[in-house]
Parts: C-alpha cells; structure tokens; sequence
C-alpha cells in the first residue's frame, strides 16, 4: 500500500499514531495533577520498563497533559556522567516561563535559578565555564540561595522556591526526567531530598521520571526513604487488545484494514512490544499490495522487519559491547533458552527472561569473578540490569533471540 500514508511510527520517542493500552497510566496522572494543585500529598511518579515499551513517549503524553492543566512544564534527558545541575537549569527555566505571570515573584524565582547554574561552575571547572554558560536569564543572579555548590543544599532551596512560586500562581510545576537511571549519585541523592521537602511543604512540584526496570535499586541505593517518595508504574508490552488498536486505529484513518489472522500474525511476531509492533507495523503495510492486511502479508514482510531491527534496534547496541562483554552477552542469551537452566523461575515472574549469573560464568567455563568487569560494564552501558542478587536480564526485549540468530 501507498507508503507515503502509511502511519505506523518506530523509532526511539516517535510519538505514536495512537498511543494503546495507557489510558490507566493517563488517567491516574490527571488525578496526580488534581491533587498536587490542592496540596494533598501525593508521590512522585516513575514510569520503569524495557527499552522500547514506550515509557519515552508515555513521559511526553503526561508532560501535555500537565500542560493542558494550566501547569509548567520542563523535560531534562539524563547521560551517564553528566550533571544534572545545568539541564535542570534549562527544563526549569522552561517550567516557569509556561506559568506565565511576569513580575516581581517571576524575577526572583529566576534569579535562584540562575545563581543555581552558575553554583555548579564555580565549584566544577573553577569559574571558567561561568563565562562560557548562556542561561538565556536576564534576571540577576540571587546570592545566598541554591548557590553554595553543595547540590544537595542547592536542589533543596531551588525547589522549594519554585514549588513556592507555583503555588502563589495556583499551578503547579513538573519536571519530566527521562534516562533517570542515568543521574549520577549525587544528583539523585539531591533529587530524593528535595522531593521529600516539597512533599511535606505540601508544594505543588512534582517529579515525573522515566527509566529502565533497575531504576528503583539505582534510587534506594542513594537514599533509604526514596521508595516512599515515589509510585512505580510499570510500563510493560501491550496485551493483544492493546496491539490490535495501535495498528487498527491509524489504517482506519488511512481507510485500510487488518484481517483478524493478520493480527494474531502480529501478535505472534511482535508479543507486543510497542518498538516491534510499530517497526513490523510499517514494513507490513508497505509489502501488503491492497486492504485488508492479511496474515501472509505479514509473513511476506517480517523478514525485512527483522532485518531492519537487527540493524537498527538490536545491531546498535550490541555493537556498544566489547569482545569479552559479546561473549558474556551470548552466554546469556544461551542460558537464557534453557541450555542450563531447568524451568522459569516462578519468583521472577512469567515476562522476565532472568539468569543466574553463577549460571552464565558456568556457560563460558569461568569463575564468577573474573567476569565482574565483563558484567559492570554492561550494567553501567545499560544492556543488561540486575533483577534481584545473583541474577540479570536484558534490557532490550528479545535481544536473547537476536543474540542466538544472528552473531
Ligand atoms: N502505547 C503505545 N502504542 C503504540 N505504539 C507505541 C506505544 N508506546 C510506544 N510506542 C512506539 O514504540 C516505540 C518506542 O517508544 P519509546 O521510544 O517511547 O520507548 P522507550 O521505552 O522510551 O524506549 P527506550 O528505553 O529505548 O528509550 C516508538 O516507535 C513508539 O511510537
Ligand atoms: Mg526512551
């Protein structure tokens, strides 16, 4: 069919055609937004899942919804090794140029944020990259006030006024955090204070982050409380139902159809994972010569689907690993299809594929040790993450299967 119309979206933060299966998460965060406003307490929200469940385009539906409630928005990417401090600076400034209302409290509000930025020069590159830094805020620097480099002390009083400066606007703010499970040590440890702070202020500032499944542990490691502070929301693969209105939906407005095998077809293919089902979706309707989308349409074009993920969604990755972290990954992916391992482990649950790590060392003929290096690396290159002591998993879904077919 006409590829110029066709719909389907893959692509890391594509905005789907139609956004399946979220409505819970879409509608619990309205109360969120409802209740903040009105000072009842409420936690911060962290949307965790595999690589391609959609948490990226999930966190930007909420952020618009945020800005359909009136409220400042701001949406900071985390890297490894980056700190926060100057991001923050950009998603914050953003936040409170959305509520609006020049004036005097804005103009105070800013200054902190801006002394806040120029804190982290001072005390990272010695007052050199206080020249080279830009904040695009005309409003003077505040002294005495989130500013003594310390960013735990500084997030604390940042926050606090900006919760404050919201809350005497009748809004409220929220900071969308993607790639959370990127923010450094510190940052998070800050990050935790300061929600704490604002939540017993009864501010309405809100932390919305997105990120991979070990985010929790990366959270509780840096402070105790931090599983108090935030609800969880699992962001996992689409049930059929779901599946079936991501692909049904967007052809229905092209005028196209799927038959009901071709769907079961997809289904089969994708087990519906969100990236897969978009990237199976396009090369499908691409191949099929007429509506309705049958099954064989979609066996004629899985292979170039496969093809193009292997490349693309699995091929990019796998080459971010070294030798010695290529042979560690593969000895996964075997334990994984059970070449060790007797049945699933009933505590880990049905979706997650987890191995021992005793297990993996066992597969390439090594002790547990000497592949510690091997194993951080990946962890820290967030291909794979732990899920409970002793045992880990991919973080890219299907990346086993990948593994065993094509290197
Ligand atoms: N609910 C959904 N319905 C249909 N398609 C979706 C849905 N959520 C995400 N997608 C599609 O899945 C793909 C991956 O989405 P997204 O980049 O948000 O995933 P992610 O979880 O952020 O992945 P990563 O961990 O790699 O950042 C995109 O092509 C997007 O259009
Ligand atoms: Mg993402």
């Amino acid at each position: 069919m006409d590829p110029i119309r066709n719909p389907y979206a893959p692509g890391a933060g594509q905005r789907p055609p139609e956004l399946a299966g979220r409505d819970e998460q879409l509608d619990a965060f309205d109360i969120v937004l409802e209740r903040v406003a009105r000072g009842r307490p409420e936690r911060s929200l962290l949307l965790v899942g595999l690589r391609g469940v959609g948490k990226t385009v999930l966190l930007n539906a909420l952020r618009s919804a945020a800005v359909r409630a009136g409220w400042g928005t701001g949406k900071v990417e985390a890297r490894p090794d980056q700190s926060l401090r100057r991001p923050l600076v950009g998603a914050l400034h953003q936040a409170v140029r959305e509520l609006g209302q020049s004036g005097g409290g804005q103009d105070q509000v800013l200054g902190v944020l801006k002394a806040f930025g120029q804190a982290g020069a001072a005390s990272g590159a010695r007052g050199r990259g206080r020249d080279r830094w830009h904040p695009g805020i005309a409003a003077p620097a505040a002294v005495g006030r989130a500013d003594s480099g310390d960013i735990e002390i500084d997030l604390v009083e940042l926050l606090s006024d900006l919760g404050g400066y919201a809350a005497d606007t009748g809004r409220g703010i929220a900071v969308f955090i993607d790639e959370m499970q990127d923010v450094g040590v510190d940052d998070v440890s800050a990050l935790c204070a300061a929600i704490h702070e604002i939540g017993q202020a009864g501010l309405p500032l809100i932390v919305v982050g997105a990120g991979l499944p070990h985010l929790p542990t990366v959270l509780s490691a840096a402070k105790s409380y931090s599983e108090r502070l935030f609800r969880y929301a699992r962001i996992d693969r689409l049930d059929a139902a779901a599946m079936e209105v991501a692909l049904v939906a967007p052809a229905a407005e092209e005028g196209a159809t799927w038959e009901r095998e071709a769907l079961a077809a997809m289904y089969a293919v994708t087990g519906g994972y969100p990236y897969f089902v978009q990237a199976y979706g396009k090369a499908v309707w691409d191949r099929a010569p007429r509506s309705p989308i049958t099954a064989e349409d979609v066996a004629v074009a899985a292979p170039e689907a496969e093809a193009e993920l292997a490349v693309g969604f699995f091929g990019s990755r796998f080459e971010r690993a070294t030798p010695a972290e290529r042979d560690y990954l593969r000895a996964m992916a075997d334990v994984a299809a059970g070449v060790l391992t007797g049945p699933a482990d009933g505590a880990t649950g049905a979706a997650d594929e987890s191995v021992a790590t005793a297990d993996v060392a066992r597969a390439l003929g090594k002790r547990p040790q000497s592949l510690s290096p091997a194993r951080d690396a990946l962890l820290k290159k967030g291909l794979i993450y732990s899920t409970q002591r002793g045992r880990i998993a991919f973080t890219v879904p299907h990346f086993g299967t990948y593994l065993r077919d094509h290197t």
